[in-house]
């Protein structure tokens, strides 16, 4: 199991798994009509436009091939400090869950963050993804009491909440204790 930073070459492979983790994962949360409407082809013209020259994208290989990947980055919320960053995606071939690649790809984009000089990260995730939201919590986040309407979701009322943790070594719950 490696991460690595992803290639443009990777872009296929990328479409591939979030596609995949969307459709089985959400399938419980969001209506077939509107998990219908995510195509390889869009999020491949998406990444390959926007993010896949950017080394804050990341990628988990399996025997050579990608299984999933991540991306982080400044914050995008104005209500947090310039001390942290945010998890924006991760996700992960539904055929390779529970092999350790998700909390491979968390640590890597953590790892990132904290040499970018960030104390602190945030991330959003929907509030009906059980999946999500155990995966988070077992690797040390915690809710910070935020939620807002999901914006990609536009024609159905879905919230997501904010997840936080510190990024000082050993120290994830020091906000919660404070
Ligand atoms: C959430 C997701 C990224 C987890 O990836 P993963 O590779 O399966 O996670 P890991 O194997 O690294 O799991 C690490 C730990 O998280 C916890 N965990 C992961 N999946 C879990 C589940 N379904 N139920 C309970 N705990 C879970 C476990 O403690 C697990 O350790 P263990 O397997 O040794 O018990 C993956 O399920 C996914 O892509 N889901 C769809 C998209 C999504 O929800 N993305 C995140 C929201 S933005």
């Amino acid at each position: 199991m490696t991460c690595r930073p992803a290639i443009l070459e990777d872009g296929p492979a990328i479409a591939r798994v979030g596609v995949a983790a969307w459709k089985i994962g959400y399938a419980d949360i969001l209506s077939p009509e509107y998990l219908a409407t995510w195509r390889e082809d869009d999020l491949l013209a998406r990444w390959t436009r926007g993010f896949l020259a950017d080394p804050s994208v990341l990628v988990a290989e399996s025997d050579g091939r990608v299984v999933g990947f991540s991306r982080h980055g400044p914050p995008r919320d104005d209500d947090v400090g310039a001390d942290t960053g945010e998890i924006i995606s991760l996700n992960v071939d539904p055929a390779h869950w529970r092999g350790g690649h998700g909390a491979a790809l968390l640590t890597a984009g953590l790892d990132r963050l904290r040499e970018r000089g960030y104390t602190r990260a945030v991330l959003w995730v929907l509030r009906d993804n059980v999946r999500g939201r155990r995966f988070y919590e077992s690797q040390g986040w915690r809710p910070d009491g935020t939620e807002r309407r999901c914006a990609l979701v536009p024609d159905a009322i879905v919230f997501e909440v904010r997840y936080e943790r510190s990024l000082q070594v050993g120290r994830p719950r020091d906000r919660l204790l404070a």
